[in-house]
C-alpha cells in the first residue's frame, strides 16, 4: 500500500465488481437509446474507462473539464467550465460521469450548462457520493459507493494532482494535507 494512505476503502476487486453492476443498470435503463457519457475531467477517466466497458448497448463518450474555485468571499464555489464538448448534446440522452459528488457545486454548474443545450434527458452517475457535504439539491441517479466525510484518493481521484494512478480508493493520511 502507498505510504500516504491510511487505509483502503475500496479494493480493485470491489471497484471492478460494483462498476460492472452499475454498467448493467445503465444498459437496461437505456435499452434502445444511445446515451452520451460525458466525463468530467480529470477525476472521472478511470471510472469512465471501466464503466463504458461494462455497458453493453451502443453508447458514445465525450469529456469536459470544470474547475471549482473556492475562496472566502464565495464559500459556495465558483465553477469555470474550461472546455466544451465535441459532441452535439441537443436531443441526446446525457449521462454526466463524475468521480465524487461532494458539495454538488461543480455538477450543478455543469448540469445547468448542459440543460441549456436542450438535451432529451440528463442524468448523473458518480463513482462516490459524499452526501454529508451536499450544499445543493443535486442527487445522483447512479452511484457506486457512499463515502463519509474523509479525503479519499486513487482510481482517478487526486490530492494536488497526486495519487490518481492508485488502483484502489484509499483514505489519505491527514499529515499529507496538513503539511
Ligand atoms: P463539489 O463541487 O464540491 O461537488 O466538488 C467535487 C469535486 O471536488 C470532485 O470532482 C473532486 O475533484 C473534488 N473532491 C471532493 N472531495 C474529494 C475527495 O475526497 N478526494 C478527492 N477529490 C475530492
Ligand atoms: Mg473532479
Amino acid at each position: 500500500m502507498n505510504e500516504a494512505i491510511e487505509r483502503i476503502l475500496f479494493s480493485e476487486e470491489e471497484l471492478k465488481e460494483r462498476v460492472k453492476q452499475v454498467g448493467k443498470e445503465i444498459s437496461c435503463d437505456y435499452e434502445g437509446k444511445v446515451p452520451l457519457l460525458v466525463g468530467i475531467l480529470k477525476g472521472s477517466i478511470i471510472f469512465m474507462a471501466d464503466l463504458m466497458r461494462a455497458i453493453d448497448i451502443e453508447c458514445r463518450i465525450t469529456f469536459l473539464s470544470a474547475s471549482s474555485y473556492k475562496n472566502q468571499a464565495h464559500s459556495s464555489g465558483n465553477v469555470e467550465i474550461t472546455s466544451i464538448l465535441d459532441e452535439n448534446t441537443q436531443g441526446r440522452h446525457i449521462i454526466l460521469i463524475e468521480d465524487i459528488l461532494d458539495t454538488g457545486t461543480t455538477l450543478s454548474a455543469v448540469f445547468a450548462k448542459i440543460k441549456e443545450t436542450d438535451p432529451a434527458s440528463v442524468k448523473i452517475c458518480t463513482l462516490l457520493d459524499k452526501k454529508v457535504q451536499r450544499s445543493t439539491d443535486l442527487k445522483a441517479d447512479y452511484k457506486c459507493f457512499d463515502v463519509e466525510n474523509e479525503f479519499v484518493v486513487g482510481y482517478g481521484l487526486d490530492y494536488a494532482q497526486r495519487f490518481r494512478n492508485l488502483p484502489y480508493i484509499g483514505v489519505l493520511k491527514p499529515e499529507i494535507y496538513n503539511k
